[in-house]
């Protein structure tokens, strides 16, 4: 099927170059992992669902001004994407206390965070990308001050958006993570927004409904994700 050349296997998607240089196809696989790799499961459908949720998410986020390198979905599974060359950080912002802040910090799980918080991980598995700040990116040319700038203000602009319409359907977008790259010269929003990079739970219940089922081994994980996309509006299209 994927006929092109394989340019970059990650961890839950492909990269193949296409006729045009500047564009890639993404491919969602149907991979899952958490703990920096450590647990891989093959998860039917995820790859579909991602891919589908992920395109309405860039195109919610174009339309409020927000430059992504999303181009158009191609296939239930794929995307076609602009090449970026990426920066190796990790953007976390969070609305409510969850993960790894609660481990770090000792906060109660679901404590709101007011400001939202920000953070930085270097991308790095073997190190189990650990935390840095301006400095480190800085000192270790990882990322210019005006990129950092950049990254921080699409981010939180990210967050009053997405807050938004998870709210409207009845869903708290509790902490979500950013990986920009730039492309001619310009820093834009690249990887993915999908349920496998954030937390979402449900309003009322706080049933989750992201990959801490599958961090977790509650199951249904992408039942998780298909009730989020549903609510969500999404109409996810099946061949499985
Ligand atoms: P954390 O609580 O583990 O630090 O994660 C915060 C959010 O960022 C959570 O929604 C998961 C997401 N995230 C990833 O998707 N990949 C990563 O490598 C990291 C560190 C976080």
């Amino acid at each position: 099927m994927d006929t092109q050349q394989l340019l970059y296997k990650g961890k839950a998607k492909s990269l193949y170059a296409t006729e045009n240089a500047d564009e890639l196809l993404c491919v969602y696989r149907n991979d899952t992992s958490a703990f920096d790799g450590e647990k891989i499961v093959q998860l039917d459908r995820k790859g579909m669902v991602n891919n589908q949720f992920n395109a309405f998410i860039m195109q919610k986020l174009q339309q409020a001004g927000i430059p992504n390198h999303f181009i158009k979905m191609v296939r239930e599974d794929a995307s076609l994407v602009k090449r970026l060359k990426m920066i190796p950080v990790e953007c976390v912002v969070r609305n409510v206390a969850a993960g790894s802040l609660c481990r770090r910090l000792g906060v109660e799980p679901g404590l709101e965070l007011k400001p939202a918080t920000f953070e930085f991980f270097l991308k790095n598995d073997a190190l189990h990308d650990p935390m840095v700040n301006d400095s480190l990116i800085i000192t270790f040319g990882w990322a210019t001050q005006e990129q950092i700038d950049q990254m921080k203000t699409y981010t939180f602009a990210v967050n009053e958006v997405l807050k938004k319409l998870f709210s409207d359907a009845g869903l708290i977008l509790v902490d979500y993570k950013l990986e920009f790259g730039v492309y001619q010269d310009t820093l834009i929003l690249g990887d993915e927004f999908s349920p496998d990079g954030c937390r979402i739970w449900d309003a009322q219940t706080k049933k989750v409904l992201d990959k801490d089922r599958f961090r977790k081994d509650m199951g249904d994980v992408v039942e998780g994700y298909e009730e989020v996309a549903q609510r969500l509006g999404i109409s996810l299209t099946q061949t499985a």
